[in-house]
Order: structure tokens, then C-alpha cells, then sequence
């Protein structure tokens, strides 16, 4: 009897693309979070979109299933294989293809990685407006896949913001070329927004067109400490009114940058005392002496409304840099420092500090659980991470975790807020969808998903407990 392997080899019928390896496949198999992992005979890497047409035809012929990875750096279990899938990579579709200046758009294979797109926009004087900590690994396809957000939403929006068109393979290998670079087209229903935040049940994104935007004339950032959590839905308020290019506004608790240091000993912290929390401001200004002082005097006056005690500016790129890797470095230290659960959620901001108490008795109640609070405070985003502490078994810590979601998700839905803010629901939150969405809205999305792949070939168990 033949092999998987032999027959969708047999039926592409081109070299280099099944890559079947034991050691090599390996890597494709386990997600960032070491969460979810699963078997796969093996890993299709098409290098077009043709390419990648064809070796969807060929899986569907051959009655397999697929799941489409870009650079597998989600945090949900969708980008690797459950159940014997074949993984199709993106990443060898990987070509800035061109840069419209008149329209300030950019046309990409879905497998470019985020910070390549931000460093070939900088040498035309642009920017790609989407930026997060995964960006050295993650790919543009992935990326509009999960809609992802980041650190820059306030201002600029997610990626469904960004996409302007999109190329797309459907389950059956027919290419939908709708790689439109226009602002305005009211032609009908606008099909791409089907695909963006699909987490790859729906098409394989293989191309995109983008909008980029003219780099600011300069960056304004600085690390404000808070003496009280009670009050940052103030600070919010006044910061967005002060601040009014403000695009971006992070918090981190301190039991965050506890942990940070824990694991970076070497690193500085910007403060010799500590704080319940600290907050990132970045302001897009214009160049020169007086706009800095403009920011500098709105920013002093934030402290002296005492809604904030104490301020690091940055006086140099360096020295930003060095602001936001505190901001990095806690979800890079999360996961070095053990398993975690990840709750990320968006709840209205006047309720975010109950809602981070709330996190902390849940945490405590639960046990042996070290719980971290950050995230995007501009957006109500908080991403809740309940830690493995030493001591508790693997097995103990993964069987908290139900009832842990279950808790969580109940509170964030009476507070009206959203169980997924930005990572999608794949495997981890699929049975919490009800949390978020109605019976009316999960049947919808089903009949969509049959339209689309009848015989639920793309990424089967995301989003849908049964398909
Ligand atoms: P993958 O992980 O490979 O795939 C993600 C999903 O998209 C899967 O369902 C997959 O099947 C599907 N998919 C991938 N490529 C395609 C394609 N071409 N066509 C169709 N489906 C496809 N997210 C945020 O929103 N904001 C953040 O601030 C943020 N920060 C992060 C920081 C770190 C350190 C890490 C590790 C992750 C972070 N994320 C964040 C998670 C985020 O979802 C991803 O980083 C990114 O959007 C996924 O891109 P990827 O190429 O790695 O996709
Ligand atoms: C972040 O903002 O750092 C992320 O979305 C990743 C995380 O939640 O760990
Ligand atoms: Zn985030």
C-alpha cells in the first residue's frame, strides 16, 4: 500500500515541494505556546500561487486536509495539525511584489514577514501601520487570517483596516484574484472581509494588497508610572485628549515586570521603586525643537493631574527601543518561564481595573497559579495569563484551565465585553464562542464555512466544536 506521501507526491508532480522529513516536519507540528502539537505526514511548500491551487486540488482529491501556516506563531492552536492534517506553508510566497507611491499601497505574497514589510516600506519613507512582538516570525497571510491587532490599533486599526484587496485559493482550487488597490469600489459585496480573521477555514490567503501610510516626522515615547490601577480609565481619557496623535498606549502590571526581571536579571528597569502599574504613550508629532517641547509640556501635565507619578521620556530611538522591550520582553518571558494560560479579552475601560482585581482573586482562588496582567489599555484589551507555579504538575495546571475559561469568559460576557480581543478562537476558545457570539451568528458562520468548503477540508476544529 502506498504511502500519504507517495500519492500526493504522485499527484503534484513537482520536486521540492512535500517535505516529509521526520526531523524536519517536527517544527511545524508544535505551536509557540507548546500547547498544541499533533502528527502530520507531511508539509506541502508551494512556491506561487498556482502552486499552491494545485496542491489543494491534489488534497482534494485525495480526501485530505489542510491546515495553512504562515510563520505558526498564533496563540490559539490553529496553525498546526490536530489530527494527520497536511500543513501547507505560506512562507516560500515571500515577495514584496511592488510599491504603488500615488497610492501609498503594497502589493505582498501572503508569506512575507511583518518586520521585512516594515523594512522595505522605511526605505521608501512608509510605514506598515501593524506592529507586535511577534513581527521577526510572523507572516502578512497569517496575519490577516486572525485579524491581528497589536500595538497600534488605536490609531491605525487592525489589519482588516490595511487590506485593500486579496488573492485567495478556495477549497475546491478555484483562484480568487481581488487584488484591488483602490479606496473606494462599492461594487457589491466586499469578499474579502470574509477572509480576514477566517483563521484559515475559509480560503488560503495567497496575496494582499496593503495600505501603507507616510512614516510620522517623529516618535514621541515615554514609561509613565501609576500609583493606583482605580484610575487608568482616567488616564486614558486624558491621555487620548492631551496626546492627540497618540498611537500607541500599553500597560503592564507589576507583577509583570517582576517576572520580566526574573527571567532578563541582566535587563535595567526604568524605575528604582515599583509601581501597581506602568503605562507606554507614543505620540506621532511633527519634527523639530518645538513640537517636542509641545509634547513634553502635555505630558508634564498629565503628571501634575497626579494621574500618573512619574515619567521616563525617551531621548533618543535607542532609548524607545529600550522602553518598548520591557513591553516585548514580558510575553517573551511568559513563555520561557513556563506553561501559561492565555486569556486575551477585551472588556470596556472604565471596568478595567475592577476586571484586573477580578483576574487576581480568580487566579488566587484557583491555585498555585501566578496570574500577569498587560496589554493594549488604549483598545480595553487585557491579556490575562494565569502561570504555571513550580510545584504544580503539568497535569494539574492543564486541568485548571476549564473551568478557569469558564469563569473568565462568564465574566467578560456580563461585562458585554469580547472573549477574544485579537488572537481568534481556534482550538483554545471554541467552546467559549456562545461567550461572544449568538446561536443566530454561529449558524451563519457554519453556512458560510459550507458554501465555502463543503466537505470542511481547511483547517477542520477551528472556530466550530463539529463542523
Ligand atoms: P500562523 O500562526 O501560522 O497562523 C495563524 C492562523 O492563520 C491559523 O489559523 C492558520 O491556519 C491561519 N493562516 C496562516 N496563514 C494563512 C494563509 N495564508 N491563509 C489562510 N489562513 C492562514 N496577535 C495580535 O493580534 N496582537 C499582538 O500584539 C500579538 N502579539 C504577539 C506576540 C508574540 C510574541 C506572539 C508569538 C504572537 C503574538 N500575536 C499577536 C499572535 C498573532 O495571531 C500572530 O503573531 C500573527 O497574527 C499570526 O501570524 P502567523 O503568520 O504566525 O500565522
Ligand atoms: C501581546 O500583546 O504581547 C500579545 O498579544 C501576546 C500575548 O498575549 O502573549
Ligand atoms: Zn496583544
Amino acid at each position: 500500500m502506498t504511502s500519504v506521501v507517495e500519492r500526493l507526491s504522485a499527484e503534484l508532480g513537482m520536486g521540492g515541494i512535500v517535505l516529509s522529513e521526520r526531523t524536519e516536519v517536527a517544527a511545524y507540528a508544535i505551536d509557540w505556546t507548546k500547547k498544541f502539537s499533533g502528527e502530520t505526514p507531511c508539509i506541502l511548500r508551494p512556491h506561487n500561487t498556482e502552486e499552491v491551487a494545485r496542491c489543494v486540488r491534489a488534497c482534494g482529491k485525495l480526501g485530505l486536509k489542510l491546515v495553512p501556516q504562515g510563520g505558526n506563531t498564533g496563540l490559539v492552536g490553529a496553525s498546526v495539525p490536530r489530527g494527520g492534517e497536511i500543513v501547507l506553508s505560506l512562507s516560500r510566497l515571500n515577495k514584496i511584489e511592488e510599491f504603488d507611491e500615488a497610492s501609498a499601497t503594497v502589493q505582498v505574497g501572503a508569506g512575507v514577514v511583518l518586520q521585512a514589510l516594515h523594512d522595505d516600506l522605511a526605505a521608501c519613507g512608509h510605514v506598515f501601520p501593524v506592529d507586535l512582538g511577534a513581527r521577526g516570525s510572523c507572516q502578512i497571510g497569517g496575519m490577516i487570517a486572525t485579524n491581528a491587532g497589536g500595538i497600534k490599533v488605536l490609531r491605525y486599526g487592525h489589519m482588516r483596516e490595511q487590506v485593500l484587496g486579496l488573492e485567495v485559493v478556495l477549497a475546491d482550487g478555484t483562484i480568487l484574484n481581488n487584488l484591488n488597490k483602490l479606496r473606494k469600489n462599492n461594487t457589491g459585496l466586499d469578499l474579502k472581509h470574509l477572509f480576514v480573521g477566517s483563521e484559515g477555514v475559509l480560503g488560503i490567503i495567497t496575496r494582499a494588497v496593503l495600505q501603507a501610510r507616510p512614516a510620522p516626522q517623529a516618535l514621541q515615547t515615554a514609561l509613565l508610572a501609576v500609583e493606583t490601577r482605580d484610575r487608568l480609565p482616567e488616564l486614558l481619557t486624558v491621555l487620548r485628549d492631551k496626546l492627540r496623535g497618540l498611537s500607541s498606549l500599553e500597560m503592564i502590571t507589576q507583577e509583570s515586570i517582576t517576572l520580566y526581571k526574573e527571567v532578563e536579571p541582566e535587563a535595567r528597569l526604568p524605575f528604582e521603586r515599583s509601581y501597581p502599574a506602568c503605562v507606554i504613550v507614543e505620540e506621532e508629532t511633527g519634527a523639530g525643537e518645538s513640537e517636542r517641547n509641545s509634547f513634553l509640556e502635555r505630558l508634564s501635565s498629565v503628571l501634575e493631574s497626579g494621574l500618573a507619578v512619574d515619567a521616563v521620556v525617551a531621548e533618543s530611538d535607542t532609548q524607545a527601543r529600550r522602553i518598548w522591550s520591557l513591553r516585548d520582553g514580558v510575553t517573551e518571558a511568559i513563555s520561557r518561564a513556563g506553561l501559561t494560560h492565555k486569556f486575551d479579552v477585551t472588556v470596556p475601560p472604565a471596568a478595567m481595573p475592577a476586571f484586573l482585581d477580578q483576574m487576581e482573586a480568580f487566579g488566587e482562588e484557583a491555585g498555585e497559579l501566578r496570574t500577569l496582567l498587560f496589554g493594549h489599555l488604549g483598545d480595553g484589551n487585557i491579556h490575562v495569563n494565569m502561570m504555571q507555579m513550580p510545584g504544580l504538575s503539568q497535569a494539574a495546571f492543564y486541568a485548571k484551565g476549564p473551568a478557569l475559561a469558564e469563569r473568565i469568559y462568564g465574566h467578560v460576557a456580563k461585562l458585554h465585553g469580547s472573549i477574544s480581543a485579537e488572537h481568534g478562537i481556534g482550538i483554545a476558545k471554541r467552546g467559549y464562542l456562545h461567550h461572544s457570539r449568538s446561536t443566530e451568528e454561529v449558524d451563519l458562520m457554519r453556512g458560510v464555512k459550507h458554501l465555502l468548503d463543503p466537505d470542511c477540508m481547511l483547517n477542520p476544529g477551528v472556530l466550530f466544536e463539529s463542523n
